[in-house]
């Protein structure tokens, strides 16, 4: 039997990040959103574990037991009984690798998932969330999707229902930026952490673009953009050609640009195509749903 499964990339609407705690991370209260961008994973039964990676950025991808995806199987067949000992399992990452969207996050979701649906485990989302977080601060939400407040280390989510869509740019990089990294520059540039305090009308500026434009915040920006100055460039072009207002994706470096409409969008994703720090543009919508099974 074989299970397929797409998983969206996430933006973070806000990322807001208090300061380093005992136990190595960083508090924060943040907004998701997924994207129609997608990995897609496919699993097979086999003896043992075995991981195959295509499509963007797949040779930057280790694909043994430090991918997030092979780990999240080993996790699963630990604790549960499987039809067989190991699987292959194949991505096609359409996701930037180490680009500030989850990618890696995404397809151990989406290993999950597939575990779940191909062993008949009936875990449920409350359950794979748990093991998700375990694994990622943002594995849980590559499993609930849509748009949610996160806090904790991001793991602890609160859907929001407000029906809401949004029209995005992706500028996405030449490699990628190493989490711990940009974090450890955070440390440097905010030893005293930032405020967890959303400001108050950022739910009702939602439902508007023009709203949420001047609201959109990632206090990881400063700390990406001191290890790649060039992104600096990058968000400026994109506001330049009509962009209502852009911003790093996490930790980085891929930039992305909120637009008015898809004529808008259209119009900053041909002024950024040409940019030398630009290695590929995306136009894409959110919310849309998280991790699901699509045949199984
Ligand atoms: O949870 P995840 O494995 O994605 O985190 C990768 C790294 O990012 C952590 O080891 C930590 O250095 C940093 N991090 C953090 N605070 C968070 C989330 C991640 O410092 N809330």
């Amino acid at each position: 039997m074989t299970v397929r499964v797409r998983v969206p990339a996430k933006i973070n609407l806000a990322l807001c990040v208090g300061a380093l705690a005992d136990d190595g991370f960083h508090p924060l209260t943040t907004v998701f959103e997924a994207v129609d961008l997608w990995d897609e994973l496919t699993l097979r039964p086999a003896d043992d574990v075995r991981l195959t990676i295509t499509g963007e950025g797949a040779d930057a991808v280790p694909t043994g037991p430090a991918n997030l995806a092979h780990r999240a199987f080993t996790r699963m067949a630990s604790e549960f009984a499987l039809p067989t000992p190991g699987a292959v399992l194949e991505v096609h990452k359409a996701i930037p690798v180490a680009g500030g969207m989850a990618g890696g996050s995404a397809d151990a979701a989406a290993t999950l998932l597939a575990v779940d649906a191909w062993a008949g485990l009936g875990l449920g989302r409350d359950r794979l969330g748990r093991i998700a977080a375990e694994l990622g601060s943002d594995v849980p939400f590559a499993l609930l999707g849509g748009l949610a407040r996160g806090t904790g280390r991001g793991d602890r989510l609160e859907p929001i229902t407000r029906a809401v869509s949004h029209t995005w740019v992706l500028a996405l990089a030449e490699g990628g930026l190493s989490t711990p990294a940009v974090y450890g520059r955070f440390d440097e540039l905010h030893p005293a952490g930032c405020s967890l305090h959303l400001s108050p009308g950022f739910d009702a500026a939602l439902a508007d673009p023009r709203s949420l434009a001047p609201l959109l915040r990632n206090d990881l920006q400063a700390a990406s953009l001191a290890l790649r100055p060039a992104l600096a460039d990058v968000l400026a072009a994109g506001e330049r050609h009509g962009a209502l207002a852009g911003l790093v994706s996490g930790s980085g470096p891929t930039c992305v640009f909120l637009c008015a409409d898809t004529d808008a969008a259209a119009r900053v994703a041909a002024g950024l195509g040409g940019h030398p720090e630009v290695a590929g543009v995306r136009c894409v919508t959110g919310p849309v749903p998280g991790a699901h099974v699509v045949a199984a």
